[in-house]
């Protein structure tokens, strides 16, 4: 598997190409703000574009999906607890859930669910990586002070990020404090991770409100 990442737009965020290399059978991440420059390593790489995944309905992480999913007549993937936020739906949105692989040709990546910034905010995963959107930031963790964010939510949400391998790479949404890290890593540096792996709720709610 490969990934590309792109930073883009005024507020550093990342948007994601993840592809098999073998096939070039290929997702976007959270396409957003410059869908030429996506389109353009879509091209360069020539890459196979079968999906579009959404970490969370935010527009700062969706305002360039028709841009990407229309012509070519792509499924576009949102936890249906955002469908709420979207100005209007945009054709071939699907919902995902906990616990299901999604196919992207030959590629496959795992939802993990992860609410908590949002009520549908989901993690990406895939062998040796897993994409946060801004539940889990290198660092840091996501706002849970918007609209149906939840801080109770974010600790059970980073119990099981807790969970995942230590040698998974971070692919967050957000280049704040740095644009990647591996599970392992975070688990001690990150302060939010270290609380929810140390069981420490009370302390987690703490921190982040
Ligand atoms: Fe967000």
């Amino acid at each position: 598997m490969k990934v590309k990442q792109l930073k883009l737009g005024p507020m550093d965020n990342f948007s994601y190409l993840v592809w098999d290399e073998d096939t070039k059978d290929a997702a976007v991440l959270d396409p957003a703000w410059q869908p030429e420059k996506l389109l353009a390593a879509v091209k360069s790489e020539g890459l196979k574009l079968h999906c579009v995944l959404l970490t969370h309905g935010h527009p700062d992480h969706i305002n360039a999906v028709e841009a990407v999913s229309v012509a070519p007549g792509l499924p576009v993937y949102l936890h249906e607890a955002d469908y709420f936020m979207l100005e209007h739906r945009p054709a071939g949105l699907k919902t995902v859930a906990d616990g299901e692989q999604v196919q992207a040709g030959s590629l496959k990546l795992g939802v993990l669910h992860t609410p908590g910034h949002t009520p549908g905010s989901v993690c990406y995963t895939a062998p040796g990586a897993v994409f946060t959107g801004d539940t889990l930031f290198i660092g840091e963790c996501g706002r849970v002070d918007l609209p149906g964010s939840s801080p109770e939510a974010l600790y059970d949400s980073f119990v099981r990020l807790a969970a995942l391998p230590d040698d998974a790479a971070v692919y967050p949404g957000h280049s704040y404090n740095g644009d990647t890290s591996t599970i392992g890593v975070q688990k001690e540096y990150n302060l939010y991770l270290k609380l929810a792996r140390q069981g420490r709720r009370a302390d987690f709610l703490k921190a982040v409100l």
